[in-house]
């Protein structure tokens, strides 16, 4: 189990940009927490307070009981990070820079390069081990920044939108991966994909603005959001009438029905009848996400913008 504990953290940049505002986590799990946030949220900054690349302006964090100021050397030795926007070192190959970083981090020549051609494999790309950086792909190159974290002994995994710019194809191998990487250790990753969260993740965490608006499981976002269930129609609600529940109309032309298990069964019932097409599924990270964004947007301009209803 690992537990990351956050109280009231803050982290201000300049004087107006408040990037984290008085954020409260607690964390005690294993697999893969999830931060997901449209671009400027906060994710990164979370990654990095917590990562001991940033000083927050206030509040504390711990990894394990350790806190990420006072003891981040000690919390350095345990982690891995693979920061955003990072790239491998242009003349170097893949088998150096993870033989390099795994020396730096203790391990010998041998055992270094040992375990650095096992990650370069894992990741399928043994075949570029000895090409240089600056000609690999996008994708490639981020992979050559994950094999040196799979390569190292950390046993906490700080990936920051690792699979940002990758094709479908990487993307996917990426997530096998790390499926298999979460059985033996804790990975924190940020996304603004939420199939991937949706996907990947044992807990989720919505920031928006710098404040985390919810954190859970699937299921228990689902019920924080008071409706687990969602019916799509095509067109208007007219025939559906719907008793309980929130009708939101999307771009695409359908309305959307967020209500209870039991309504969305009733009005399947109804719907069927009335031989309207029709799904009805669990709510998607989805559509809890822009839930919480929209809710948490209304109450900040005091509902004077038009209600989600
Ligand atoms: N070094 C910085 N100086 C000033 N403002 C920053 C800096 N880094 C980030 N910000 C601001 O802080 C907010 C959160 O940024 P960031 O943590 O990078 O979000 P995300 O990773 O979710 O896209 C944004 O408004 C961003 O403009
Ligand atoms: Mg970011």
């Amino acid at each position: 189990m690992t537990s990351i504990v956050c109280k009231k953290l803050s982290k201000r940049y300049g004087k107006e940009s408040l990037a984290l505002d008085k954020v409260d986590l607690s964390l005690n799990m294993r697999g893969i927490f999830s931060l997901i946030g449209r671009n400027g949220a906060g994710k990164t900054t979370l990654f990095r307070v917590l990562s001991t690349t940033l000083l927050p302006t206030s509040g504390s964090a711990t990894i394990d009981g350790v806190d990420v100021v006072k003891t981040a050397k000690e919390i350095r030795e345990r982690i891995a990070v693979v920061p955003q926007e990072a790239r491998p070192v242009a003349w170097m190959t893949p088998k150096e820079t993870v033989t390099s970083y795994l020396m730096w981090r203790g391990f010998n020549y041998g055992e270094a390069r040992r375990r650095a051609d096992e990650a370069l494999k894992l990741l399928g790309i043994s075949k570029f081990s000895n090409k240089l950086n600056q000609r690999l792909s996008g994708g490639t190159k981020r992979k050559v920044l994950v094999a040196t974290v799979i390569a190292s002994d950390a046993d906490i995994i700080f990936l920051d939108e690792p699979t940002t710019g990758l094709d479908p194809i990487s993307r996917g191998e990426l997530w096998d991966l790390l499926l298999k990487l979460k059985k033996t250790r804790f990975i924190f990753l940020t996304t603004h994909y939420l199939e991937e969260a949706e996907f990947l993740a044992d807990k989720i965490g919505i920031l928006e603005n710098g404040k985390l608006l919810s954190v859970g499981t699937l299921q228990e976002l689902r019920k924080k959001m008071g409706y687990p269930y969602s019916v799509k129609i095509l067109g208007k609600t007219g025939k559906a009438n719907v008793k309980r529940g929130r009708v939101v109309k999307g771009r695409d032309g359908y309305t959307q029905i967020f209500t209870t298990e039991e309504e969305a069964r009733r009005l399947g019932g109804h719907l069927i009848k009335t031989k309207t097409r029709f799904s009805s599924n669990p709510v998607s990270l989805e559509d809890i996400f822009y839930y919480f964004v929209k809710k948490s947007v209304n109450e900040e301009e005091r509902n004077d913008g038009p209600e989600y209803r």
